[in-house]
């Protein structure tokens, strides 16, 4: 066994995730590699102690420079808002550091391409957390696509609805509500939301080639909490574009903060000629299959029982679900990033980089650019040709 020390930065909702991960996943995956909870970076000492003191980090520090700098850090987790993502990342790798980045990879491709040559020039392990591909349900989709069972795709739908920007009065900027701060995330919705959505269409479908967007921004001014002034909103509140697939399907997507009753609705739906396969992240246990025909005999029938079926993804047979509890009992949100984890650590120990690492997550992010030059352009926009593992 091998010990991971891990220097975490940031402490909000996904340095919970994390740290929690990096707690469990020896305790429920057979790995080589032991995460070791080395040290703990928020800018405000006392608070990143008190975290660091819940969680067991064994330090803590207030710059993530000097974090990079330790000789005892083997593993950076960045795990701040968007604009940080790029230096850290970075400076990371050129220490010689594994780079465990949030998404959006970055604030778009120029950083985001330099972070991937970074990584790669130092040939230090790197993933990005799109966490979702690690729900049992959404894995076995892909498994279905790769079965064969959906058959030549036609259509893809993807939403991610959201509801807790409808007030005027929300504030943008500052601790939490940095993501309706342009500076500080880059975008809004397309960034945020749809990055994930894009990275499960183009892992279950393949890539995309050009998009065409419309954005729009509900509420032009807020309060900024930094400064306390009233400024411009330069977020896209909602997104909605059309997408054109290699193998030749049609993509619609749709994301928008401002979908009352909507809470994290992220979902998507794949038709193909043989089957189609959907799933609802607020019904994370299920994926829905439709299969049109069915083997009897060599032959393929028509099947007067064929109907959707609703799986519940609790069997052992079921993606990652012979690691957690028998079959029936459900796992949740934050088992998503123990598999992440967990795949991350495996591939590392078997010389096979797992995926989405920043080669893979660069391609996202120039989707997400491309829907933000069409909405801008009100032109379809092409995404640049590249091949990468997903
Ligand atoms: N994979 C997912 O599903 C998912 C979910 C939520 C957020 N995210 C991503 O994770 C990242 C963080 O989001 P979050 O929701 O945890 O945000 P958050 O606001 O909850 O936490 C951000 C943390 O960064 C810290 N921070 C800010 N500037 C810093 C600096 N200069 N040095 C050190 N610490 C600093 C803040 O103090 C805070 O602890 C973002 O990139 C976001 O897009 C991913």
């Amino acid at each position: 066994m091998k010990d991971l020390r891990i220097g975490m930065i940031g402490y909000g909702f996904m340095g919970k995730a994390h740290s929690n991960a990096y707690q469990k996943v020896n305790r429920f995956f057979d790995l080589q590699t032991r995460p070791v909870l080395q040290a703990l970076c928020a800018r405000d000492q006392q608070i990143a102690q008190q975290f660091a003191n819940n969680w067991g980090y064994a330090s803590v520090e207030s710059d993530w420079r000097a974090l990079i700098e330790r000789d005892d850090i083997d593993a950076v987790d960045i795990c701040v808002p968007n604009h940080l993502h790029r230096e850290i990342a970075v400076a990371a790798a050129e220490a010689g550091k594994w780079v465990l980045c949030e998404k959006p990879l970055s604030m778009n491709v120029a950083e985001a391409v330099e972070m991937t040559e970074a990584v790669e020039k130092a040939g230090v392990p790197n993933m990005v957390w799109f966490n979702y591909r690690r729900v049992p349900a959404i894995a076995l989709a892909k498994q279905l696509v790769d079965e064969g069972r959906i058959g030549k795709p036609f259509h893809y739908r993807g939403t991610y609805l959201q509801d807790w920007t409808i007030a005027e009065d929300v504030p943008q900027g500052g601790a939490t509500l940095w993501r309706l701060d342009a500076a500080a995330a880059g975008s809004g919705v397309t960034g945020d939301l749809l990055a994930h959505s894009i990275d499960t269409a183009m892992w279950l479908n393949g890539p995309i080639t050009r998009v065409v967007a419309d954005t729009e921004t509900f509420v032009r001014e807020r309060m900024h909490q930094d400064t306390g002034q009233v400024q411009p909103v330069e977020i896209d509140d909602a997104c909605m574009f059309l997408a054109r697939f290699q193998n030749g399907s049609m993509g619609t997507f749709e994301s928008t903060r401002y979908a009352r009753g909507r809470k994290n609705f992220n979902t998507f739906e794949l038709n193909g000629h043989d089957g189609s396969c959907h799933f609802d992240l607020e019904d994370p246990q299920y994926l829905d299959f439709y299969e049109h025909t069915r083997k009897a005999d060599g032959q393929k029938v028509e099947d007067h029982l064929t109907g959707w079926r609703r799986i519940h993804t609790t069997n052992f047979e079921h993606p990652y679900m012979d690691r957690w509890w028998v079959p029936g009992c459900t796992i949740g949100y934050e088992h998503t990033f123990i598999n992440a984890l967990a795949d991350f650590l495996i591939g590392v120990e078997k010389g096979e980089a797992a995926q989405p690492d920043f080669r893979c997550a660069l391609q996202t992010q120039m989707v997400c650019d491309a829907v933000l030059e069409s909405a801008r352009t009100c032109e379809w926009a092409n995404v640049p040709g590249m091949t990468v593992k997903r």
